[in-house]
């Protein structure tokens, strides 16, 4: 196969959900199709979500659990595709958002009894600041849920975002008897004890043959009420709309019952997009089919043994063909890689990679070589991905050395993991303090796990709690505006901000200085 072909072939997405909407077992059920799993139940119990926050380190060693499941890869009807993981839970971190810049699409999965929640809401801001297409399953379908119009509406309500539904729910929880699909001209009905694929055809008129016993169903008749009435008042199906994640594609079904997940799958392959051009600081784009190799660190998954320092570098492959064995250049510090020991992901083991292309994704392992946002890179001119999203922390804590004769390695180990990309770094303008921040609990676990494992240093951490994290003009910098409740700081780079206690603190503080402008990062 040509570069071009394979790289046609490529589906990369990342499913972008709350806890507990299903996206574990939808992505089974994925995996099931695809052949990479045999049984339900293999991805499901190898779910870090059971386990108390304090057991994480230990479970990532024992188990290589966000390794082996971060990236899982399968072929489907000449497609191969791979799925990034955004863990949830207390997994959630900024390499949750980061995974989503590695993404050429994302399905978004909703507990249709619940609706959009927080979590959800946080992830498609990033995917819509990206304008990638998302398409959305609405699950659990085999439950009493919401109204499936109200549904819709919350889409374009919460988030933005047009929704056109692909099939509409025949009744639902125990009155569902299946899914009105307007888009394949059927009805899939729902038989429990089937494998959900049985269709009826649907005529010109689009209804179901007067043999049928569902069509005198109340639940059909108010099926296709409502699709009428989406028909002639919802939104005009637009692929390029989809495109450009202006609108999503609603698919119903339930993930459990392994109902309407197939019709999502593949009609999910006819309109997700290959991967696409990605650009470089110097405003260039890079095709995927350039033949000159290129990628980017998007995580870094740090020490899964002590007593190696090794961590593993996803990279988002961009161009090319990537072979095992190949040197490419690091382009920030200009020196040359052999990408020997590179690892590939499947849904429970982790094999050696001879060949990736662009929309693929490959570990390195890394004994401290790589950061977060490194281009890697053949030919001779010298490239760099645009730089990766800051995203604004939520957490805060301030951070000390507990030994007070190792603040080198204190000072060393904190330098080097904020650059990694690992945790963010905030110092105090008045006393000089540092507070780190964060989008997740976990962040602090692994920085205060790899504090000492890598740099034998351990830190005492005090908790700050939530904050509003808000940067300032630096022309507006006064900092007598400081305050405990409105905590003036400056970020990495020199920036200041203030860390408001909450909105009050931030709208009293608006209020007493009008001219002031607040701005926040992603
Ligand atoms: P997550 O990865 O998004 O956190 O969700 P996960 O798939 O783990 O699903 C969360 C819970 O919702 C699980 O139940 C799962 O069985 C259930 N679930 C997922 N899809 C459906 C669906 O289509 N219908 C119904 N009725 N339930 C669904 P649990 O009781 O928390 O876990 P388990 O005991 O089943 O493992």
């Amino acid at each position: 196969m040509t570069l071009s072909q394979d790289v046609a072939n490529r589906r990369t997405f990342a499913i972008i959900s709350h806890p507990d909407a299903g996206k574990t077992t939808i992505t089974e059920q994925l995996l099931l199709f695809g052949g990479v799993v045999r049984q339900a139940g293999t991805v499901k119990a190898r779910k870090s979500g059971n386990f108390a926050k304090s057991d994480w380190m230990e479970i990532e060693q024992k188990r290589g659990i966000s390794v082996t499941s971060s990236v899982m890869q399968f072929d489907y009807e000449g497609k191969r595709i791979n799925i990034l993981d955004t863990p949830g839970h207390e997994d959630f971190s900024e390499d949750t958002y980061r995974t989503l810049m590695a993404v050429d699409s994302a399905v978004m999965v909703i507990d249709s009894a619940k609706g959009i929640e927080p979590q959800t809401k946080k992830l498609f801001k990033i995917c819509k600041m990206r304008g990638i297409p998302i398409f959305t399953f609405m699950n659990k379908l085999d439950r009493d849920g919401r109204d499936p119009m109200d549904l819709i509406a919350e889409l374009e309500e919460v988030l933005g975002i047009e929704g056109y539904p692909m099939n509409w729910p025949i009744g639902m929880g125990k009155e569902l008897k299946g899914l009105y699909d307007r888009y394949h001209n059927r009805v899939a009905l729902f038989r429990p004890e089937s494998d959900g694929t049985t269709y009826l055809p649907l005529d010109d008129n689009g209804d179901i043959d007067d043999s049928q016993p569902l069509k005198t169903d109340s639940w059909y008749e108010d099926a296709r009420d409502n699709m009428e009435l989406i028909e002639d008042a919802g939104n005009q199906f637009s692929e390029a709309k989809i495109a450009s994640g202006d609108q999503t594609p609603v698919f119903f079904g339930s993930a459990l019952a392994n109902f309407g997940v197939k019709t999502f799958l593949e009609t999910y392959l006819k309109f997700a997009p290959q991967p696409a051009a990605h650009r470089t600081e110097e405003n260039d784009d890079i095709e995927p089919t350039d033949n000159e190799f290129s990628g980017f660190v998007f995580k870094i998954q740090a020490n899964m043994d002590p007593k190696h320092r090794d961590r593993i570098a996803f990279v988002r492959i961009c161009s090319g063909l990537f072979q095992r064995g190949m040197d490419v250049t690091l382009g920030r510090t200009g020196r040359t890689m052999r990408l020997s020991n590179v690892t590939q992901f499947m849904a429970d083991t982790r094999e050696n990679v001879e060949t990736a292309v662009a929309g693929d994704i490959i570990g390195l392992y890394d004994t401290g070589n790589y950061q977060i946002g490194d281009t890697i890179y053949t030919g001779k001119k010298k490239l760099q991905f645009e730089k990766l999203p800051q995203f604004t922390p939520e957490l805060f804590v301030r951070v000390t050395a507990k030994n007070v004769m190792k603040q080198k390695s204190f000072h060393k180990g904190i330098q080097q993991l904020v650059q990694e990309g690992a945790i963010q770094l905030y110092t105090s303008y008045t006393t000089g303090d540092y507070i780190l921040g964060a989008v997740g609990q976990l962040q602090f676990e692994v920085f205060q796990f790899r504090m000492k494992n890598e740099y034998n240093s351990d830190v005492i951490m005090e908790p700050m709690g939530h904050k509003i994290a808000r940067w300032i003009d630096s022309d507006q910098l006064d900092e007598r505006m400081s305050s405990s409740r409105n905590l003036l700081v400056k970020d990495l780079a020199g920036d200041p901000l203030f860390l408001f206690e909450n909105q009050f603190a931030e709208r009293w503080f608006t209020e007493k200085y009008p001219d002031v402008k607040l701005a926040s990062k992603l």
